[in-house]
């Protein structure tokens, strides 16, 4: 007998249109993917900035600070990695629900995962934002020093040096970040927004 039999799914009076007042803006969620120290959670950040400047409401999920919270205790492991995504899509549908513009800055390195993210909302709501910089870039900025780290097995399952990442088929917008400025990455972002209708 499965645990979830007697658990039925309460519809809410108030809509996702209403929590969004009135559609100043379009809810969705803006998932940036690339590897560790390719630029997104600096771009998400810039971003963030300047929807905040439009006055529309958001929040921005983080990859370290969401492990050192909600997703306490995963590891790097391929199967933590999915089950961290699964979690953090959950939420991000719930402050989609909310009528908020959410951003989130994980390597999501597995397309099946990112997928499956994109399966829990409703079309258009899901955008893609692949932070596209090599991997020998990342490595130079090392600003954590986990490349090194990695290169002499000091972390184990690191992405890109002894774990995969699958990059994006076709994400929503492709930042190719080797000498793109981050307000020029943050602009062509937002101007995608507007193009589209998420701001009006
Ligand atoms: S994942 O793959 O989406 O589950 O990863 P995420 O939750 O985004 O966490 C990535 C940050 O964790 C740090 N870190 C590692 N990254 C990749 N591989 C290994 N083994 C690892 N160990 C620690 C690293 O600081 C990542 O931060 P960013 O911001 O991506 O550089």
């Amino acid at each position: 007998m499965s645990s979830n039999e007697n658990i039925v799914w309460h519809n809410h009076h108030v809509s996702k249109e209403e929590r969004s007042q009135l559609k100043i803006q379009k809810p969705c969620i803006l998932w940036f993917t690339g590897l560790s120290g390719s630029g997104k959670s600096t771009v998400a950040n810039a971003v963030e900035t300047k929807l905040l400047e439009l006055g529309k409401h958001t929040y921005l999920l983080d990859g370290d600070n969401i492990r050192m919270g909600l997703n306490r205790g995963l590891t790097f492991s391929d199967k933590d990695r999915v089950e961290n995504i699964r979690r953090i899509g959950e939420v991000a549908k719930l402050f989609v629900d909310s009528g908020i513009i959410v951003l989130s800055a994980f390597i999501s390195p597995f397309l099946d995962d990112r997928q499956q993210v994109r399966n829990l909302v409703q079309d258009g709501e899901f955008i893609e934002i692949f932070v596209d910089t090599p991997l020998d870039i990342c490595e130079k900025r090392d600003p954590k020093g986990l490349y090194k780290k990695a290169r002499n097995g000091v972390i184990r399952n690191f992405t890109g040096i002894s774990s995969p990442y699958e990059a994006p088929e076709n994400a929503e917008i492709h930042l190719i970040n080797d000498n793109i400025s981050i307000e020029e990455a943050a602009s062509k972002v937002v101007d995608y927004l507007k193009e589209k209708g998420y701001l009006d």
